[in-house]
């Protein structure tokens, strides 16, 4: 009888050792010396390699783009502050120092104007002054219209399209205009303008470095 309990023992515990053998050898094969077994789980769908950029028809024409090697650099209020200085001219140049202590050249329609119609140019997200300060009275922020020059020399809370309204610029004194004063006095516009906009507005390329000797 106790041979016989040490038989069925033996061929048990024999049963149970070849089993785990086995179920280890299976699993050690398929998946490592790892409890995660990456390599039982289904291969990653990525998306394909890109291949290169369609051709388009026409091939773009790069030679169109004209690129200013002498362009300056100037803060955006600083810029607006020259203009004024200089008596707002609409179409004559005028003159300012850059970042870079160059001396600069540039006009309204091609540097000045953009400050205020662009968006995106006094933060990420900014909104252009003449979004809001636009040539249509009856729903224009302060009745004033910073779309264009005309509109920028008739000042704020014009009371019709042909009025003329306050001065916002001082009048060509610019750290005593109301536009220094919004700008970077009190620092407010363009309305919702975050904190860390530096007062001085951010830095914009803007006009060309006039050339030693040239003048
Ligand atoms: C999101 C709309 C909005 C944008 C963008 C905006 N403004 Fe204004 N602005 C206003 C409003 C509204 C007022 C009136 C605020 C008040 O009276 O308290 C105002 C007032 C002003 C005033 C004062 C006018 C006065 O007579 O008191 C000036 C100057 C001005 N903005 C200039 C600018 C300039 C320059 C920019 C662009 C850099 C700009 N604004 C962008 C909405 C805007």
């Amino acid at each position: 009888m106790d041979d016989f309990r040490k038989l069925m023992y033996g061929v048990l515990v024999a049963f149970v050792a070849v089993l785990v053998v086995w179920v280890s050898f299976v699993y050690i094969s398929a998946c490592g010396f790892t409890f995660t077994c990456r390599r039982g789980q289904p291969a990653v769908v990525a998306t394909s390699i890109p291949t290169l950029a369609a051709a388009t028809l026409p091939a773009p024409d790069f030679s169109v783009q004209t690129i200013k090697l002498n362009q300056c650099r100037i803060a955006a209020v600083n810029l607006i502050g020259a203009w004024v200085s200089a008596g707002y001219p609409e179409s004559d140049v005028f003159t300012f120092t850059d970042i870079d202590g160059q001396n600069c050249e540039a006009t309204f329609s091609e540097d000045v104007h953009p400050v205020f119609t662009e968006s995106n140019l006094w933060y990420p997200g900014s909104l252009s002054c003449s979004s809001c300060h636009n040539p249509d009275m009856a729903v224009s922020s302060s009745q004033m219209d910073l779309s264009s020059h005309e509109g920028i020399l008739a000042g704020s809370r014009r009371t019709s399209p042909d009025a003329q309204g306050t001065d916002i610029l001082g009048g060509g004194d610019w750290e005593s205009s109301l536009l220094y004063d919004v700008l970077y006095v009190r620092k407010f516009m363009p309305l919702g303008r975050p904190p860390d906009v530096p007062a001085e507005g951010p830095v914009v390329f803007a006009g060309t470095a006039i050339e030693e000797g040239s003048q």
